[in-house]
């Protein structure tokens, strides 16, 4: 409960600073760093809550070992943490209608001007281009990896609620990509693109709900219950 506190906490402050951050003559949005940090910080606060709520249901004591399983979660989560990164980058630079077409990038697949801000590092915070090319390259990357995660997941023996959350999962990846091709084809649109960011960002935070639930249940080390490797 005193994490909770020192995270609510927290959330504040960064919420004032992000706000501090737009409060320039003339400029009135708030940086895109600033924003991502909030975001983040709020998805840690959510994290964190949810856990502790799990940890407390009778249909999440049963746990289930499999260090192999575990460790692909882990791979998916680190790999998410960047897109979500990467996601709040998008919104805060309004990156989506510098490029609303898909498959391609405004017709490449390697669109022109990825490195026309100078380093690597700068154009990786701040050209829009590259950060548009880095959400959608994660994104396929991510959906390949919770197909092979899921093929594995499926084949273990959990309870009825571990079962429902892997399928819960790939579920939710799928409407991800989908909700995310539609937002940036019609990011001109700018009553659609409100929704579809916003049902964008409800749907992200479903999956960091999910892969929570799965972290609960799953082990490295046998503790009772279902054994798996
Ligand atoms: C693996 C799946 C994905 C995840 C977890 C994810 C996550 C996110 C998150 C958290 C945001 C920030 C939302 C906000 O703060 O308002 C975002 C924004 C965005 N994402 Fe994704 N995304 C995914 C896939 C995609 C794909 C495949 C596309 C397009 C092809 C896409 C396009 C966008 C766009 C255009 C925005 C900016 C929306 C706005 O300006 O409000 N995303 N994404």
């Amino acid at each position: 409960m005193a994490v909770l506190f020192v995270l609510g906490a927290l959330q504040g402050l960064v919420g004032w600073i992000m706000v501090k951050s737009g409060l320039v003559p003339e400029k009135y949005y708030v940086g895109h760093v600033e924003l991502t940090t909030h975001l983040i910080a709020a998805i840690v606060l959510l994290v964190y809550t949810a856990w502790f709520a799990f940890n407390l249901l009778p249909s999440m004591q049963q746990k289930i070992f499999s260090p192999a399983l575990k460790n692909k979660l882990t791979l998916l989560s680190i790999l998410l943490f960047f897109q979500l990164v990467y996601g709040g980058f998008m919104a805060g630079l309004k990156a989506a209608s510098v490029a609303p077409t898909w498959p391609s990038i405004n017709g490449k697949y390697f669109p022109e001007y990825m490195f026309a801000e100078g380093s690597l590092a700068n154009n990786l915070l701040n050209n829009t281009i590259m950060i548009h090319f880095v959400h959608r390259g994660l994104a396929y990357l991510l959906l390949l990896l919770v197909i092979f995660y899921s093929i594995n997941a499926f084949k273990v023996k959990g309870n009825k609620l571990f079962n429902s959350l892997n399928k819960l999962l790939l579920s939710l990846f799928l409407l991800q990509v989908l909700l995310g091709i539609l937002t940036v084809i019609n990011s001109t649109d700018k009553q659609k693109m409100v929704w579809l960011g916003v049902s964008h960002q409800l749907v992200a935070m479903l999956i960091v709900l999910t892969i929570t639930g799965l972290f609960v249940f799953l082990k490295k080390q046998i503790q009772g219950g279902q054994i798996d490797k």
